[in-house]
Order: C-alpha cells, then sequence, then structure tokens
C-alpha cells in the first residue's frame, strides 16, 4: 500500500510524518505525525527569525524524522515516497527540507516529491475525511488567507486573498501592541472573552465591497491609533481593544467569505456544496462559530478538520505527495525551493 514520508520545514514547525492509502482508498491513514514546534527558540523576539528557525530545522529534523519512522513502527523499505515542502515560505528551511528529502530519496533509491505548503492544506479535509472534489477552502494562517475553489488534484483556483496583511498576522500584531506575547491569536482570544466589542469603533476593511479580497491593516493602524489615545493601558482597556479587534475582523471575514459563497453556488454544479477551513486560525472559536452559522444559511456544509491537521504539520505535506506519487508524479531532484509559489 502506497506509504509516504512527508517533511514540512517551511516556517517554524519542525515535521515529519508518514501516511499510508490505498490506490483507491478516499481517505488516508497517517501512522505517525511528529512536530517539534520553534516556538520557544523565537518567543523572545515576538516573531519567527529566519536564520534562527533555519538553524533549528537543521538541528531538529534527523530526529523528527526517526521519531516519525519510529512511532510508525516502519522502517525505510516500507516507505515508498519522499515528500518535502519546497514553497512557499522561509528560503533557509524550505531548503533544509527538500535537501535532506532528496538526499534520503538519492540514498534509497525513493521517488521524490517537492509539495507546495499550500497544496498540503488544500488536500487536508481528503486525507481526513475522504472529502470528494470540488470544494471550497478558506486557508487562515499567519502567512497566508485565501480562498481557493478545490476543483481536483492539481486544478486550484485562488479566488480570493489578504492585500495586505494574513489573519494570523494581524492577530499577531495586535498581541504585540498590546503586550500579550508570541504567538498572538491565542491571547487575543482569550483576553476577548473578557472584553466589551463595542467600546471602540473599529473599521471593518473592505466590508460591502464586490470583490471578495481580504484586508487587514486598516484595522490594525486603527487599533493602534486608539490604544495610543488612551495611553496607559489598563486590563479592561486591553480586553476590550481584543474583543473589539475580534468581533471586527469576524464581520469583516462574515462578509468577504459570503461573497466567494454566492460566486460558488452561482458558478458550480454541486449537489452539496462544501467549506473547509484551515489554518492556525481556524482555532479561533469565534470565527469558527461565525463560519458554521454562515454556511448553514447558505446551505454550504462545513468542515474543519482536527486542529493538529489544520496548523502547521508534515502528514498533509506526506498526504499530498501520496495524491500526487499514487497518481504515477515524482519530481526530479534539482528542482528548487521557492519561498514564493502561488497554488
Ligand atoms: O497555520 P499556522 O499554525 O501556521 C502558519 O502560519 O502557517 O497558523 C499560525 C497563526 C498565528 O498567526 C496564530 O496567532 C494564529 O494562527 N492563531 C490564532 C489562534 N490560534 C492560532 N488566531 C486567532 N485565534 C486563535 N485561537
Ligand atoms: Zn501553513
Amino acid at each position: 500500500m502506497p506509504t509516504v514520508l512527508g517533511i514540512e520545514t517551511s516556517c517554524d514547525e519542525t515535521a515529519a510524518a508518514i501516511v499510508r492509502a490505498g490506490a483507491g482508498d478516499a481517505r488516508g491513514e497517517i501512522l505517525s505525525n511528529i512536530i517539534y514546534s520553534q516556538f520557544g527558540e523565537h518567543a523572545r523576539y515576538g516573531g519567527v527569525v529566519p536564520e534562527i528557525a533555519a538553524r533549528a530545522h537543521a538541528d531538529k529534523l534527523d530526529r523528527v524524522i526517526k521519531a516519525a519512522l519510529s512511532e510508525a513502527g516502519t522502517d525505510w523499505d516500507a516507505i515508498d515516497a519522499i515528500a518535502a515542502t519546497a514553497g512557499p515560505g522561509l528560503i533557509g528551511g524550505l531548503i533544509v527540507g527538500t535537501m535532506t528529502g532528496k538526499a534520503i530519496a538519492l540514498a534509497r533509491g525513493k521517488p521524490f516529491l517537492a509539495v507546495n505548503h499550500l497544496e498540503g492544506h488544500a488536500l487536508t479535509p481528503r486525507l481526513t475525511d475522504g472529502q470528494p472534489f470540488p470544494y471550497l477552502l478558506l486557508l487562515v494562517s499567519g502567512g497566508h488567507t485565501q480562498m481557493v475553489l478545490v476543483r481536483g488534484l492539481g486544478d486550484y483556483e485562488r479566488w480570493a486573498t489578504t492585500i495586505d496583511d494574513a489573519l494570523g498576522e494581524a492577530f499577531d500584531k495586535t498581541a504585540k501592541l498590546l503586550d500579550l506575547g508570541y504567538p498572538g491569536g491565542p491571547a487575543v482570544e482569550k483576553m476577548a472573552s473578557t472584553g466589551d466589542p463595542d467600546r471602540f469603533a473599529l473599521p471593518r476593511p473592505l466590508k460591502g465591497e464586490a470583490r471578495p479580497d481580504f484586508s487587514f491593516s486598516g484595522l490594525k493602524t486603527a487599533l493602534r491609533k486608539t490604544a495610543t489615545d488612551l495611553g496607559a493601558l489598563t486590563d479592561r482597556d486591553v480586553a476590550d481593544l481584543c474583543a473589539g479587534f475580534q468581533k471586527a475582523v469576524t464581520e469583516t471575514l462574515e462578509d468577504r467569505v459570503t461573497r466567494s459563497l454566492a460566486r460558488y453556488r452561482a458558478e458550480i454544479t454541486d449537489i452539496s456544496p462544501t467549506l473547509v477551513v484551515a489554518g492556525g486560525v481556524a482555532a479561533n472559536k469565534a470565527i469558527r462559530a461565525m463560519l458554521e452559522r454562515v454556511c448553514a444559511e447558505h446551505g454550504f456544509a462545513f468542515l474543519a478538520p482536527p486542529m493538529e491537521l489544520c496548523s502547521d504539520n508534515a502528514a498533509m505535506i506526506a498526504w499530498a505527495g501520496l495524491e500526487r506519487f499514487r497518481r504515477g508524479e515524482s519530481d526530479p531532484l534539482d528542482i528548487a525551493p521557492r519561498p514564493r509559489w502561488p497554488l
């Protein structure tokens, strides 16, 4: 049965996983899924430092791969192909991951697959739930905010993207501004739960616009100005700012997502339309609840894979590689990593 080792090093997680699925299986079986998060390395800088990330990947990756093999209880003979993230992402980490993957492929005489990280996110609902094509994917992470039509394997259409910050980045910058630490999303969500979301008037960027894109930098600027005008912030101020930010973001997102659901309805013949959410921001309960409601209102099924597979991991890379491998594809060993690589 096709069994693939996946390697993920595009940002601040060093990850390796082994996934297996038969030729006709709709979903995959995750034999192991190891993630070493570099959280501790970057926390004191309030964000990911590319040079530190690359060094940490180089330092940890071989141990993470060994752990993936041992947890799966497999040896190299049982692995049919090696898949590594080749972009988009931080170039240092991408080089470490692809060089390692290629070296293993060469030494063990196995095919190599250079996987687009976004394709990994896009295909996750197939790995976990056997989701058939087509479907809509809302990817909301620290680096990306996109609405993607997933028509088929290798057939993706980007319908909307952020024109400035990614949504997770907006959460992180808000947390930094309010001294809540890194990563900021969970901290902002926690503070928001005790705050008054209506105390401050914050903008809803692009709300009401016909184009389906996203924008968050205007909101960030408004938040900074509001915080500066307040002077020394009390805990109450911080909670109210977080609550106001989260409400503004959720309302804007709802308006933007609704555009793409309407377009899907108009353009795609699909009797059971599905919206899938992926990326670290999918952990946010207010955003999740909004998406569930909006999907119900528009007759869409809503699918959120388990959090450990929504945020960065190597199981999704192994699965994307496996889907391509079982279709007979592989990549040459001289393929170069690409910091920018749109789907
Ligand atoms: O997908 P992910 O783990 O990594 C990539 O960026 O690819 O996403 C991380 C992002 C961070 O910006 C983090 O602040 C955000 O997801 N995040 C959240 C929450 N948990 C994580 N944002 C809002 N609410 C959360 N509960
Ligand atoms: Zn990601």
